[in-house]
């Protein structure tokens, strides 16, 4: 049988690059996207290397409104069937809500919420019609959490790809198509570099609480294949997880309240 292609986006560094090498070790094709071209090409080298698939690269901006159709008529242009679809590309602001630009508010919304719906709209209907595919939509605890000042719009995104995977993993049971959603805490990337929180988060949280993408990357791997709608990593993600459901809403509020003081945000 030929190889399955999974699509990753954001897998030029993280949970990305991490979940694009565990694909390409159970024997997928993969193709890379994001915007910096250099790591992307360099993972595909790695990983063409260490497992013998093919992987290719596509740089696009999921910020921009046309970049996932033309993503994909990319892929169709280049003759790859696409069997599976990684939605992971994100970040956070988190210096508040009216110190955060329009442009940057904009940017989030369209990389974390409307490229993802929009790609799986556009892929899904392939896997569905082929009796077989994969979506694995990276979400964060965050998503389950009261929403924080600081990067208020977030969890709030974050909690929109929660619903609308498990919306998805209903209706493609039985089609042979997985759907799961996974909720990564602290995870060890350069995402706390890129929204300048890194001092802070690493002052406030200790080591303990972090979980490497690479860890992280194979629990939703094996989520994904087991097709569970969703899947929250670490038993310390999982406490949070839980405790935000059964928590009354002011004392969560109140929680949420603590860990933006301890990041200085408000
Ligand atoms: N790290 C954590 O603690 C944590 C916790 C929970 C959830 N998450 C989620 O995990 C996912 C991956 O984050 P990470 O921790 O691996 O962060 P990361 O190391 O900063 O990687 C983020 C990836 O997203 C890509 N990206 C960002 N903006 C993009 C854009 N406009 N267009 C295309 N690609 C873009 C980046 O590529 P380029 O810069 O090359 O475009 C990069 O490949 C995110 O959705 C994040 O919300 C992370």
């Amino acid at each position: 049988m030929s190889r399955r292609t999974i699509l990753v986006t954001g897998a030029s560094a993280g949970i990305g690059a991490a979940l694009a090498r565990v694909y390409a070790s159970e024997g997928w094709n993969v193709v890379l996207t994001a915007r910096r071209e250099p790591p992307l090409r360099a993972l595909a080298d790695q990983i063409e290397a260490a497992h013998g698939v093919t992987a290719a690269v596509v740089t696009e901006d999921l910020a921009d409104p046309a970049a996932p159709e033309r993503l994909v008529a990319t892929l169709a242009s280049r003759g790859l069937t696409i069997d599976g679809l990684v939605n992971n590309a994100g970040f956070s602001r988190v210096t508040g809500f009216l110190q955060t630009s329009l442009a940057d508010h904009r940017a989030m919304l369209q990389v974390m919420l409307i490229a993802p719906a929009e790609l799986s709209r556009l892929l899904l209907p392939g896997m569905v019609e082929r009796g077989f595919g994969r979506v694995l939509n990276v979400a964060s605890v965050a998503g389950h959490l009261p929403a924080t000042g600081g990067d208020t719009l977030y969890g709030p995104i974050k909690s929109f790809l929660i619903k609308a995977s498990q919306g998805l993993h209903l209706e493609t049971q039985g089609t042979g198509v997985h759907v799961t959603v996974i909720n990564p805490g602290y995870t060890l990337t350069e995402f706390h570099d890129v929204n300048g929180s890194r001092a802070e988060v690493s002052k406030a949280y200790p080591a303990w609480m972090w979980m490497t993408a690479d860890r992280v990357a194979r629990i939703g791997f094996a989520a994904c294949e087991a097709n569970r709608p969703q899947v929250t990593p670490g038993p310390m993600n999982t406490v949070l997880v839980a405790l935000a459901r059964h928590l009354p809403e002011g004392l969560a509020l109140k929680m949420a309240a603590g860990h933006a003081r301890r990041l200085a945000r408000i």
